[in-house]
């Protein structure tokens, strides 16, 4: 080391032939290392790959032969030493620096390692709370690097269009007022006026839509947001949103902005060509066609209506559904014929998950029908269905009669289930689906009152706004989604700009105006200085990297994300905390164990 630098000359995984003869100084981490007694040969690790070192009593310096016997896995040293070819016979293809190695001639330990839980190594099966925990040393392992890169990447993508495309970033605060997004918030309570809380934002939805009335005109942010929710595999506690609003617009021109945009995002992040413009459907027909509103358009095995032909058959399954109002659907799992009785069962309680009070199946074998309700039906009748769902002799028809939702739900599911147990769903090919035209709102029993499908601040068409008072539940949103391969990777709508119009959509929501004015009057009275017409939309950019990177969760694309239980397993967070800290906030616990010490 000389002077305050800190010398290294090379990237491990950079060297190659061309730097056969220079002399390096190199420094990472020991990813193995074998003895072969007169010859000790280190893998050493950086950010940029893997080099062989030999530290052989010839070339070495004594010490350093000795320095390399006493090194373990992850211990941390900087090497330096010559680059040669490796003799011919031993080169390794799998290693891009396969063909040389570099030649110590000093080593120095800059820090010792504890022996790792796991190996550093790609695609290691590790449990999860493992990794969580250590999760330092999972970030190491080279898949995890190239995510983390990949989503700079996209950032960096996303930032340098949205500036040519004249948008600015402006940052949001995080302690906030409450803005519904449906989920519950959290909050942070204020020391400086007691029994008062913050909460964290579970979109920048407000502000952004503020900025518009500020005369910002292209707003984006790559925002951190909060929503304290149900979690799952593609939902976290905290998650980032790559989120924009836009002036003087109309929903094709954000549709067609974010269609431009994801160009330049998923080559950057994946090499990935995304073909635009993408395919829309409209909500309705989504629900009919897949029985979802984010259809997996990777693969048919569309839903098919076959309540028409059922109605009056004599499987009083179908034909009561039928009379009920509901509906009867099938799904053709294409050559699923041969399919056992139990993995008939395992289907039939898939579908139960989801209401279904049963699964009919005609399985169309070689020799016949093979199907516990084929004798109800008369022959034209079976032939009718047959040529509804458009099978061939192989193929297993499954049916269920319900309510539509049920229907819709119970057969969405199945068809995505079976599509990825077919094969039928890679991951490596990529399906946008822009999903609009839905319904403003609907109608909650629970809460017995109409709330929205999107958020509040969603503009009705503009031609359905007389069927507010009359039809609420016919009103269509100016609303769009958008879909990744059955994902809902992002939602936006074109806005209510006009303060009336707003008022009289709280209304509808059963919000009275005195609650209206103490949550919204900062949004009403910002509507009413001025506030240009103005949309937007925002995307999960975590969901967006895992399908993009191949992943099934979006924990792995987060640097530290935490368990589906909300537990941050590296540091242990949510922590109790001291007595004087409940003090200063004017809160008191309600359990005693919340307390740490006094
Ligand atoms: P929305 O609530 O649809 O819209 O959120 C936008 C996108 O954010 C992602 N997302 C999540 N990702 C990970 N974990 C979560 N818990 C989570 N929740 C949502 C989804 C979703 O599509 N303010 C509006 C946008 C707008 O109208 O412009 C909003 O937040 O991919
Ligand atoms: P059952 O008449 O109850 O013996 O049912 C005969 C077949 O119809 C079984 O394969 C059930 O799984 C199926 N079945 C029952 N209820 C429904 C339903 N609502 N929709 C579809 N299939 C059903």
């Amino acid at each position: 080391m000389s002077g305050q630098r800190f010398v290294r000359t090379h990237r491990c995984g950079e060297l190659g032939s061309r730097d056969v003869g220079r002399q390096v100084t190199l420094a990472g981490w020991v990813h193995a290392r074998r003895d072969h007694g007169g010859l000790i040969f280190i893998d050493l690790r950086d950010r940029a790959g893997i080099v062989q070192v030999v530290v052989s009593p010839q070339v070495a310096a004594p010490e350093a032969f000795h320095v390399a016997e006493m090194v373990r896995s992850e211990y941390v040293i900087q090497v330096a030493g010559e680059v040669r070819r490796r003799p011919p016979g031993t080169e390794n293809p799998r290693l891009a620096t396969g063909e040389i190695e570099v030649y110590a001639q000093t080593i120095n330990i800059l820090n010792r390692a504890k022996t790792p839980p796991f190996e550093i190594e790609e695609d290691l099966e590790v449990d999860e709370a493992v990794r969580l925990r250590y999760r330092y040393l999972d970030l190491r392992r080279p898949d995890m690097q190239r995510v983390l890169e990949a989503r700079h990447r996209a950032a960096r993508a996303v930032r340098e269009f949205l500036d040519r495309e004249g948008f600015w970033e402006v940052e949001t605060p995080f302690l906030t007022k409450s803005t519904p997004e449906g989920a519950r918030d959290y909050l942070v309570p204020s020391r400086l006026h007691p029994g008062k809380f913050y909460a964290l934002p579970q979109s920048p939805q407000l502000f952004k839509q503020i900025l518009m009335v500020a005369g910002v005109e292209r707003y984006f942010q790559l925002v951190r947001c909060f929503r304290d929710e149900d979690l799952r595999a593609d939902r976290q506690p905290e998650f980032t949103q790559l989120d924009l609003e836009m002036s003087f617009v109309a929903e094709d021109d954000v549709m067609e902005l974010v269609e431009r945009m994801m160009v330049p995002l998923c080559r950057a992040a994946t090499g990935l060509e995304v073909d635009t413009p993408f395919p829309r459907i409209p909500y309705g027909e989504a629900l009919e066609r897949y029985g979802t509103d984010r259809p997996d358009t990777r693969f048919g095995m569309e839903l098919r209506d076959v309540t028409d032909i059922v109605r009056d058959c004599a499987f009083k399954v179908f034909a009561e559904a039928a009379a009920a109002g509901g509906l009867v659907k099938g799904i053709n799992a294409r050559g699923c014929a041969h399919f056992s009785r139990r993995e008939i069962e395992e289907l039939t309680a898939r579908a139960a998950v989801y209401g279904a009070k049963g699964l009919a199946y005609l399985a169309l074998a070689g020799d016949g029908i093979r199907s516990p309700i084929a004798k109800f039906f008369a022959p034209g009748e079976l032939e009718a269905i047959v040529a509804r769902l458009e099978a061939e002799p192989g193929d297993l028809l499954l049916f269920v009669a319900d309510r539509p939702d049920v229907v819709a739900a119970s057969l969405g599911a199945l068809r995505v289930h079976l599509g990825t147990r077919l094969g039928l769903a890679p991951r490596d090919r990529f399906r946008f689906v822009w999903v609009v035209d839905f319904p403003l709102l609907t109608y909650d029993e629970e809460e017995r009152r109409h709330v929205a499908v999107h958020h509040p601040f969603t503009a009705p068409r503009e031609e359905d706004i007389p069927l507010l008072d009359s039809d609420p539940d016919r009103v269509r949103a100016r609303a769009y989604d958008l879909v990744l391969n059955g994902v809902e990777i992002g939602g936006g709508s074109i806005r209510i700009h006009r303060p009336e119009l707003q008022e009289k959509i709280f209304e509808i929501l059963g919000i009275p105006p005195a609650e209206a004015r103490d949550k919204f009057g900062f949004l009403l009275e910002a509507l009413a200085y001025g506030a240009p017409p103005h949309g937007g939309i925002a995307l999960g950019f975590d969901r967006l990297l895992m399908l993009l990177t191949g992943r099934e969760t979006i924990r792995d694309v987060m640097a530290f994300p935490k368990t589906q239980s909300g537990a941050d397993l590296l540091t242990g967070a949510p922590d109790a905390v001291s007595a004087r800290q409940w003090r200063e906030l004017h809160i008191r616990p309600a359990w005693r164990e919340a307390v740490a010490g006094k």
